[in-house]
């Protein structure tokens, strides 16, 4: 199995992600990090343990960064709720959290994949302390060959650290990025939800997740049915063939006028850069929802 480390701001999809991570055989899960974008760094390591309590799932949560680099925090109540992971009622944390900061967790089990689901303030600052040499793989959920959903151009994640985003992108370490253009055909429709319910406990808690997912989506965006971002990131590492990627040269606005937080994704090679990315562009979506039902099943 492939080890990784998941660096993520739970947040209705990252529990998602943390769930096919862990039920998965493919990957071998050693820590689970924390970064505030979705909601403040308090509520979503709460939310970590809350969503591990409830699959039993036992790796090492760690708190990171508490805001990006440059900018003010900017969250997503929005779209996730007050808590960051409104919807079910969980029962009690049985998982704790660890003494140690994310950035020197992630050191402790390097070489390894990250898989980058929130902002990137903590992989930027793993990498300007530590070096680029451990890490594998960086495969994140951000950005678009497309448009945006924070800003007409910019998503979320690249939105609120585009200087974490610019230092990640800029350190040669072999990048994924799986961005909107390829999570948006990811859409969570009502057979799926059912699918997730028929699993027992932790599949209705995926199912109240997704439920409220849906209303928020369909509130804010007008969507007939939310599209499950970060687990894309993990399935690409549980079965590459899953994501079809190509290489880029990917810049990221720090200073646009209207486009800060954008990935500038040259896929037809017009700036005569050297590709510093894959770039997701297509998804087998069956056998995505395939490997996100597995995993739940593998874990009630
Ligand atoms: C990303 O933003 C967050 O709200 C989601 O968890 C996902 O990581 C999608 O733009
Ligand atoms: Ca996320």
């Amino acid at each position: 199995p492939t080890p990784v480390v998941l660096d993520c701001d739970p947040g209705h999809d990252d529990a998602i992600a943390i769930l096919l991570a862990a039920g998965s055989p493919e990957i071998d899960l050693r820590a689970i990090t924390t970064v505030a974008a979705n909601q403040t760094l308090d509520k979503v390591t709460a939310n970590a343990q809350r969503i591990c309590s409830a699959a039993g799932i036992s790796v090492p949560i760690a708190r990171g960064c508490t805001q990006p680099l440059v900018r003010p925090l900017h969250v997503a109540e929005d779209i996730h709720g007050e808590s960051g992971m409104d919807g079910p009622a969980f029962g009690p944390v049985t998982v704790g959290v660890v003494e140690e900061h994310a950035i020197d967790v992630m050191h402790a089990h390097m070489p390894a994949t990250l898989v980058a689901t929130g902002a990137l303030t903590n992989v930027a600052m793993y990498l300007r302390r530590y070096g680029p040499a451990a890490v594998r793989e960086i495969v994140l959920m951000g950005g678009s060959t497309e448009r945006g959903n924070t800003t007409p151009y910019a998503e979320f994640n690249i939105y609120v650290d585009p200087e974490a985003a610019a230092i990640v992108f800029g350190s040669g370490v072999p990048i994924t990025m799986i961005g909107l253009n390829v999570t948006h055909q990811a859409l969570v429709t009502p057979e799926i939800v059912t699918q997730l319910n028929a699993l027992g406990p932790l599949g209705r808690t995926c199912g109240e997740l997704m439920t409220f997912f849906a209303a928020t989506y369909r509130d804010v965006f007008g969507f007939a049915a939310p599209p499950l971002h970060d687990p894309v990131a993990v399935a690409r590492v549980i079965d590459p063939t899953v994501v079809t990627c190509v290489e880029a040269f990917v810049g990221i606005e720090t200073t646009g006028t209207f486009t800060r937080g954008a990935t500038v994704v040259d896929l037809h090679g017009r700036l005569g850069r050297e590709p510093n990315a894959r770039v997701a562009v297509g998804l087998d979506v069956d056998r995505f929802f395939g490997l996100v039902v597995d995993a739940v099943s593998q874990l009630t």
